[in-house]
């Protein structure tokens, strides 16, 4: 079992460069199955969540070759097997982004239903239902979800709730559909329109990705394509919120800064000094830490996935602070940790109140789910002593190398035990 151990205290200081999008990389990989020919992709994270769609492919047939430690070529032509079984498919959300890029492709998929963070009830019915729409039959039979499609033809869409995964396996499933799909109520997030960027770049044809309505015109084939996956606006706020939570102050490099902005707004009220520049931000903490409220939103809200961190940040601040989760049903689970390591958070339902306490202090606690893990990371780094964070797992689904590079800004953070993986296999 491996831990990270932190010593608080440090500030951040220097530079950071942020890897490629996770939530970009886990759609853009699938979505290479659609095209005739091989892709290459660079800016691709270093991250477990990554290794196992790589794993996905191979298992299906196709071929994968690591031509840098940031760039894949995959060659999808000999793909046979349109099946991910649970195994593969239990170690991550996006497994099921393989339904909508088979179906779109062959006209079928069998897909184990998916892992991921538990946040709590994460249904999949948009998704069939977007793929009926098109035209697909769906089935969930002993934990596999069967889509068939004799002809796959553009619908109109409605989705009843923003959802970004539905947005996405939807948008795969159409770009080869017959005619003229409209999705409305579509998710605007930065990873679908880098999706429909990098479909376009294989010669689909996909408009208004980023706004409401997305407008899918079906192709009869797409082509190979060279394509940069965009910088990982989860990975860059956690930083952000790390430099503000040690006082410390930090260039944070290869980062998109509209993508930051409901972040940068929010710490800014907080009391954090930020500069932008073209494609870096500057973040400096140390000042006064003021009380806030904060609610998640879909993109261009302020996102789900800095909740745990900035309600962190907010233990440290004066006054009291409201946050609310409006994505996930149960995305407090990391709240019990952080109570001790001495935050005041009560909890009820959607809604954490904390009471800002000023510090923190070290403890053995445990990582939750990924982003709850990046919280305790930040709790460790500005709390008094020394901080052990089990379940490690969770957080290097997600980000690419966190200790080495926080390290390399001053953290004191290390890596300690036996790696999961062999433990699994010793037992
Ligand atoms: N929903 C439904 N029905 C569906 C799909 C979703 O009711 O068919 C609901 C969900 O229960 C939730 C809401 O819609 O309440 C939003 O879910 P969404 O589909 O947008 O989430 P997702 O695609 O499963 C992605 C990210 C999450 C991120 C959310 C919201 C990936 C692989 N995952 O999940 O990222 O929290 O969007 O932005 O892209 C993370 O990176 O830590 C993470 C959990």
């Amino acid at each position: 079992m491996e831990k990270y151990l932190i010593k608080g205290g440090n500030k951040l200081h220097g530079e950071v460069t942020i890897s490629g999008a996770k939530n970009a990389a886990v759609a853009i990989l699938p979505a290479v199955v659609l095209s005739d020919e091989p892709c290459i992709i660079e800016n691709v994270p270093n991250i477990s969540d990554i290794d196992f769609i790589i794993k996905i492919l191979l298992a299906m047939g196709a071929e994968v070759t690591m031509l840098n430690r940031s760039t894949l070529r995959i060659d999808p032509r000999r793909i046979h097997t349109p099946v991910v079984e649970y195994d593969l498919a239990k170690n991550l959300r996006a497994s099921y982004y393989f339904l909508g890029a088979l179906l779109g492709k062959i006209g079928s998929a069998r897909v184990s239903m998916p892992g991921g963070c538990d946040l709590g009830a994460r249904p999949v019915d948009q998704h069939l239902k977007g793929f009926n729409s098109l035209g697909a039959e769906c089935a969930v039979e002993h934990g596999m979800i069967r889509v068939s499609a004799e002809h796959l033809v553009g619908a109109h869409i409605y989705f009843d709730g923003v959802t970004v995964g539905a947005t996405i396996n939807v948008m795969l499933a159409a770009v080869k559909a017959d005619g003229l799909t409209v999705i409305e109520n579509a998710a605007k997030e930065p990873h679908v329109v880098d999706l429909a960027n990098f479909l376009n770049s294989m010669g689909a044809d996909i408009m208004g990705a980023g706004t409401d309505v997305i407008k899918i015109r079906g192709v009869k084939s797409l082509h190979g394509t060279q394509y940069s996956i965009i910088p990982d606006q989860i990975e860059a706020g956690t930083f952000m919120v790390a430099a503000a939570a040690t006082g410390g102050d930090l260039l944070i490099k290869n980062v998109i800064p509209k993508h930051l902005e409901s972040i940068t707004v929010k710490l800014q009220k907080i009391g954090v000094y930020i500069e932008e520049y073209d494609d870096s931000i500057r973040v400096v903490g140390g000042g006064h830490l003021e009380k806030t409220n904060v609610k998640t939103m879909p993109h261009p809200g302020f996102p789900t996935d800095m909740q745990p961190q900035i309600t962190t940040l907010l233990t440290l601040a004066e006054g009291t602070s409201i946050v609310t989760e409006g994505v996930w049903d149960n995305r407090f689970k990391y709240v019990n940790e952080l109570r001790r390591m001495g935050a005041d958070i009560s909890v009820d339902g959607k809604v954490a109140v904390v009471e800002g306490v000023g510090h923190l202090m070290g403890a053995p606690v445990k990582a939750t789910d990924l982003r709850a893990g990046a919280a305790l990371i930040i709790a460790g780094l500005c709390a008094s002593g020394t901080t052990e964070i089990e379940d490690i797992h969770h957080i290097e689904r997600g980000y690419e190398d966190i200790e080495k590079k926080l390290r390399s800004v001053g953290a004191d953070i290390r890596k300690v035990g036996i790696p999961d993986t062999m433990l699994a296999q010793a037992l």
